[in-house]
């Protein structure tokens, strides 16, 4: 098949690979001439483990342009452009209706158009409204509603082996399941197959749940805190239950991303909109919200005069294997510790903060960013910092204190080193 991807981001990206991995010729479209230039010298803009790898070994499947109207000469186009938040929750549109309104005067042939940004209830079903109000001939076109699941850190592997294949359809669409089934004969998943709005709903209520899981045990490792129980048991205890299950059960700092904290805002104000009060997603988001005050206040207990003291951060991204550090906890961390007057030296393998703040320095090596640190913070559970030599750690550090804010380390193999050991939700 021949594909144009619109939209050359994480998701773009991951699928263009994907894609051509599996058979297909894709050309990646991109308004940003600095990341074509970059992708058609070979570099990949963004880190993405065994991206790059497998964009090098499908080179020749492989184009990318900033040319809009060269995507729309392509029978199947998908759309992966940002869908990012305004500043009242609601979904940013702007990108998508640049899309649609460029694409529509240059639809002279069939073509499949998919949508794989994450969009709000409604937006597949406003494309299809908008294309014939600009005249493009309804027997030209058809719109599919085909939501991504994939985590950053492990997209591609997550886009081969999907759970599931989710397909929106217009009810009179009887043809573009089997393009989606040609365009993904190489993956063996389930399909769901639902109308334009059912998938998007499926997207959002998926990313909805997953974030309301995490809010969740972190509600709970606030109760075992004060009991002094183990949240990580109580998490594997529950976990056993089919019902539960085991993932996104970990306690921490939170949740970040690009995904959960926009489609959760996202999908309350969907609600709002029809008149709903959105009560789990708003709990979501507060629990979420207050988690990082409640480490800071534990902060606060344990270590006299706070703000006169250097902490070490490890971690900046939002998650591991990933340098993205949109909306990441870890960041917004550093951020209050900065703002009371603390000394920072942060720490991350991928990632670099996004804005100076005042007394914070990023340091290339986790030995540098404990020197005469009173503090030890691990902010992001890179497996790297689990293998620590604690021994070490402790020579380097002017304090004792560590606070596990993943629930990632051995507190034993601390403790044996003379650290000080506090964790999420475990007394
Ligand atoms: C998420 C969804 O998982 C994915 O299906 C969707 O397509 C995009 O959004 P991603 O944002 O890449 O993917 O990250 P994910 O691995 O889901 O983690 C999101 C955040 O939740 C991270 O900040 C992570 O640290 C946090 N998290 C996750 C927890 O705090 N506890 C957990 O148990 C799991």
């Amino acid at each position: 098949m021949n594909i144009a991807i619109i939209g050359a981001g994480y998701v773009g990206l991951t699928t263009a690979a994907v894609l051509a991995e599996v058979g297909h010729t894709v050309c990646c479209v991109d308004q940003d001439v600095h990341k074509i230039e970059q992708l058609n010298n070979g570099n990949v803009p963004i880190y993405e483990p065994g991206l790059s790898e497998l964009m090098e070994k499908n080179k020749s499947s492989l184009t990318f342009t900033t040319s809009l109207i060269e995507g729309a000469t392509f029978p199947v186009i998908i759309i992966c452009v940002g869908t990012p938040s305004l500043p009242d929750g609601n979904t940013d549109l702007r990108f998508l209706q640049s899309v649609i309104d460029q694409l529509a005067p240059h639809i002279h042939s069939h073509k499949t158009i998919i949508t794989k940004s994450t969009v709000p209830p409604g937006t597949n079903e406003w494309i299809y409204e908008t294309l014939i109000e600009k005249g493009v001939p309804p027997h030209l076109f058809h719109v599919v509603s085909n939501p991504e699941f994939l985590r950053e850190g492990s997209a591609i592997s997550d886009m081969l082996h999907a759970d599931k294949i989710v397909v929106g359809l217009r009810r009179d669409d009887d043809q573009s399941l089997e393009v989606m089934k040609t365009m993904y004969a190489g993956i063996s998943a389930p399909y769901i197959v639902t109308s334009l709005t059912g998938a998007e709903m499926i997207k959002y209520a998926s990313n909805a749940f997953l974030a309301m899981k995490i809010s969740f045990i972190n509600e709970i490792a606030r109760i075992c805190d004060a009991f002094s129980v183990n949240v990580n048991d109580v998490a594997k205890g529950i976990g056993y239950d089919p019902r539960i299950g085991p993932h996104f059960l970990q306690a921490g700092l939170g949740y970040g991303g690009s995904c959960f904290p926009k489609d959760v805002r996202s999908l309350e104000q969907t609600a709002r909109s029809k008149n709903i009060e959105p009560l789990l997603l708003q709990a979501t988001q507060r629990v979420n919200e207050s988690q990082i005050d409640v480490y800071l206040r534990k902060l606060h207990e344990t270590v006299h005069d706070l703000p006169r003291q250097t902490i070490a951060v490890l971690g900046i991204a939002f998650k591991p294997n990933t340098d993205d550090t949109r909306e990441s906890p870890a960041e917004r961390f550093i951020r209050q510790l900065s703002n009371i007057g603390c000394t920072i030296r942060a720490y991350d393998p991928k990632a670099t903060l996004s804005s100076d703040m005042p007394n914070v320095i990023q340091t290339s090596t986790v030995m540098e960013a404990l020197n005469e640190a009173d503090v030890l913070v691990i902010a992001t559970d890179w497996p790297e910092f689990q293998q620590l030599d604690w021994e070490k750690v402790k020579q380097r550090m002017n304090g004792i204190l560590v606070l596990d804010a993943r629930n990632c380390l051995n507190r034993k193999k601390l403790e044996e080193a003379g650290l000080h050991y506090i964790g999420v939700g475990v007394g």
